[in-house]
């Protein structure tokens, strides 16, 4: 496919996804928006893609939000209306994928970028990363997920004051919040991420897949997650992965799953 806000690789098992307007900061306009979608969308049916890592392109940023030039003039219907698109196309999305998706953070991480971070199932960054929703020094709130992933991850005070300073926070800090789960060199952030997308592709992607609906069941309102868990857990009785998984332990030997 071709894209012209974004680049696509893939090797052994793991598709990266690249957000490719450095000169803007990787700032996510509403074609990268379009073009992120269809680009996880083919990752995620794509039998070979184990996992999926997102990242931006350059030296300066992940992606530094949402493009305030396109939506500086909005008003409040054409505000909700990018909000609902942004969160349906992308964010809620990627959440709801059944490939893992890891956030390669690699500079600034901000607003949208943040969002777009969070969205994915965990976060690896590297340690000249900054994070922030600063949304609301622009007189706008967090609008692609932000104010509810952040609390669920690091909790609502922490998350609140994080929002209304619309500050930064640094990796250390972001470590210790439990907003990122690893922080390294900048160069060793994409082998940090393939080394963990390595151990994860030894899994059952059926399994995988199950695990992330049930774990984000937790975070959806009405639902009960542990009915979710019962449910996902029995489903996966009947699955080739459960019959390769049990019998390649029982004859000793490492499992060959077939997968999605
Ligand atoms: N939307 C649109 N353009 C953006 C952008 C965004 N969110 N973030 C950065 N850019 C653009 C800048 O306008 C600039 O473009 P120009 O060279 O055509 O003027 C270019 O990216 C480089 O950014 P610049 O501000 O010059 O870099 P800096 O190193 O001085 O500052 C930041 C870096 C991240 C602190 C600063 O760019 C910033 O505050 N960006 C906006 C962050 C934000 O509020 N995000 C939430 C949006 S909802």
């Amino acid at each position: 496919m071709n894209y012209n806000n974004i680049l696509t690789a893939f090797s052994q098992g793991i598709t990266t996804i690249t957000v490719n307007r450095p000169s803007k900061l990787n700032a996510l306009n509403k074609a990268t928006i379009k073009e992120l979608h269809a680009a996880f969308k083919h990752a995620d049916t794509d039998k070979n893609t184990k996992v999926i890592i997102v990242t931006g392109s350059g030296e300066k940023a992940f992606v530094a939000g949402a493009d305030i030039s396109e939506f500086a003039h909005f008003d409040s219907k054409k505000g909700k209306k990018l909000a609902q698109k942004g969160q349906e196309l992308l964010f809620d999305f990627i959440e709801n994928l059944s490939t893992p998706t890891i956030a390669a953070i690699n500079g600034f991480a901000l607003g949208g970028g943040l969002e777009l971070a969070m969205a994915c199932h965990f976060r690896v960054a590297s340690n000249n990363a900054k994070m922030g929703l600063p949304e609301v020094s622009l007189g706008v709130i967090p609008g692609y997920g932000g104010t509810q992933r952040l609390p669920q991850l690091i909790g609502k005070g922490r998350a609140l004051e994080l929002i209304m300073t619309a500050g930064m926070i640094d990796t250390n800090q972001a470590l210790s919040y439990g907003l990122v789960n690893h922080v390294t060199a900048p160069e060793d952030l994409l082998p940090l991420c393939e080394k963990i997308a390595g151990k994860i592709a030894r899994n059952s992607p059926v399994a995988i897949g199950a695990a992330i609906k049930a774990v984000n069941a937790n975070y959806k309102d009405g639902t009960n997650g542990f009915e979710v868990e019962i449910f996902e857990f029995g489903n996966c009785f009947d699955t080739q992965d459960f019959t390769e998984g049990t019998t390649a332990f029982l004859e000793k030997r490492r499992a060959d799953f077939i997968g999605k």
